[in-house]
C-alpha cells in the first residue's frame, strides 16, 4: 500500500491515466496533471482556496447560456485564448493577415447582404464604409470570398447583449470577381467586457479597467484557405496597448480616413483594409476556431438528470473479475 507525498501524488496519478488510448488526449492531460499540482505546490494551496477555486468555477459555469459563454470570457481574460491563437497562427503555412480573437459575442445565424449594404439597423450619424481586398498571399485576388462582420452598435453593444433574438450589426458578404468587398457600418465603440459575472468580478477585484477597444470582427473563407479569424482594431483608441482580452495588435489597426478618394462609398468616413488568407494545411482542417457561438457550446445541455448516474454496466462487469485492476475495482469489493 503507497503512503503518497506532495511529490509523489503526481506520478502516481500520470501511471493511473497511464492506458489512455488517444495519444494526444494522453499528452494533454498528463501535462494538465503535472501543472495542476506544481501550481498547487507552489502557491501552498490551502483547503479554503481550494473550495472558494471551485465555487469560482461553479459560477462560471452557471452564467453559461445560450446567449451567454463565461468560460470563454475567462480564458480571454487570463490570455489564454489570445495564447492559443497567436501559437495556432504561427502554425499558417505562409505570411497571411494575422489572426484574433472570435470573442463571445460571434453567432453562427448571421444575415446575408449584399455588397455595400448598411449592417447597422440605427446609424445614429456614425456611418463608416469599410472596402478592400480579400487575396492570397501572393496578393491575387480571391474571388467570392466569404466575409462575415460583427461588431457592436453605435451605442457600444452586441445585439445579443439586448437579447438572443436581436440580430444587428452583423452580416455576410461575398467579395465580388476582383476579390473587392464594400461594407456600410457604423463606427464601434470600445466597451467593457461583460462585467456582471463572476469574470467581470475577478477583473473588477484586479483592479483592471476591464475594456477593450473599439474593433470590428472578421471572419473570411474561401475554398482551399485557412479560415482567418480577425479583427480590425481603431487607431487612436486609448485601450489599444492594454486591451483586457489581449486581442489588439500593430499589424491589426485601421485609420478611419475622411474623404478618402478611393473609397467606393462617396462622403462617408471609411476604412480601407485588404486582407491575405493563406493556403489551407491538413492540419488546418482539423484545428477548428479560438472561440464558439455560444448557443453552440451550451447545445445538448439542461437535461434535468439525476445528480449522479449509475456507472457504465461495463465498467461494473470489469470491476467485478478478480485479476482485473479497473479504477472502480477497490470500490466495488467494498475496500
Ligand atoms: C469581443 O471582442 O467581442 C470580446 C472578446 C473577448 C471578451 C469579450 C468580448
Ligand atoms: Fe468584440
Amino acid at each position: 500500500m503507497r503512503a503518497y507525498t506532495p511529490l509523489t501524488i503526481t506520478d502516481a496519478v500520470i501511471e493511473q491515466m497511464s492506458a489512455t488510448p488517444d495519444p494526444r488526449m494522453k499528452e494533454v492531460m498528463e501535462a494538465a496533471v503535472r501543472h495542476l499540482h506544481a501550481f498547487a505546490r507552489e502557491v501552498n494551496l490551502t483547503p479554503a482556496e481550494w473550495i472558494k477555486g471551485i465555487e469560482f468555477m461553479t459560477k462560471v459555469g452557471q452564467a453559461c447560456t445560450p446567449a451567454r459563454q463565461e468560460f470563454i470570457l475567462l480564458s480571454d481574460t487570463m490570455g489564454l485564448s489570445a495564447l492559443v491563437n497567436i501559437m495556432h497562427d504561427k502554425t499558417k503555412v505562409e505570411e497571411a493577415t494575422s489572426a484574433s480573437l472570435l470573442g463571445p459575442f460571434f453567432r453562427e445565424s448571421t444575415p446575408k447582404f449584399e455588397s455595400g449594404a448598411q449592417i447597422a439597423k440605427k446609424t445614429d450619424g456614425a456611418e463608416v464604409a469599410m472596402y478592400g481586398r480579400i487575396t492570397n498571399a501572393q496578393g491575387a485576388p480571391i474571388p467570392g470570398a466569404q466575409v462575415t462582420v460583427w461588431q457592436t452598435a453605435a451605442d457600444g453593444r452586441y445585439d445579443i447583449q439586448n437579447g438572443i433574438e436581436e440580430i444587428d450589426c452583423r452580416g455576410i458578404f461575398n467579395a465580388d470577381d476582383k476579390g473587392d468587398y464594400l461594407i456600410r457600418t457604423v463606427r464601434p465603440l470600445g466597451y467593457f467586457i461583460p462585467l456582471d459575472g463572476p469574470v467581470g468580478q475577478m477583473v473588477m477585484s484586479q483592479k483592471r479597467h476591464g475594456m477593450r477597444p473599439a474593433h470590428i470582427h472578421f471572419l473570411i473563407s474561401a475554398p482551399g484557405y485557412r479560415e482567418l479569424v480577425t479583427a480590425l482594431y481603431l487607431a487612436g483608441d486609448a485601450h489599444l496597448d492594454d486591451d483586457v482580452v489581449f486581442g489588439a495588435s500593430a499589424d491589426l489597426v485601421a485609420h478611419v480616413k475622411e474623404g478618402d478618394p478611393a473609397c467606393p462609398i462617396k462622403g462617408l468616413p471609411s476604412i480601407h483594409f485588404d486582407f491575405s488568407l493563406a493556403r489551407e494545411s491538413e492540419a488546418d482542417r482539423r484545428a477548428g476556431r479560438v472561440g464558439a457561438d455560444p448557443a453552440a457550446v451550451t447545445a445538448g445541455n439542461g437535461k434535468g438528470t439525476q445528480p449522479y448516474g449509475a456507472p457504465p454496466p461495463e465498467m461494473v462487469a470489469a470491476a467485478a473479475e478478480p485479476k482485473k485492476s479497473g479504477i472502480l475495482s477497490g470500490l466495488f469489493r467494498g475496500r
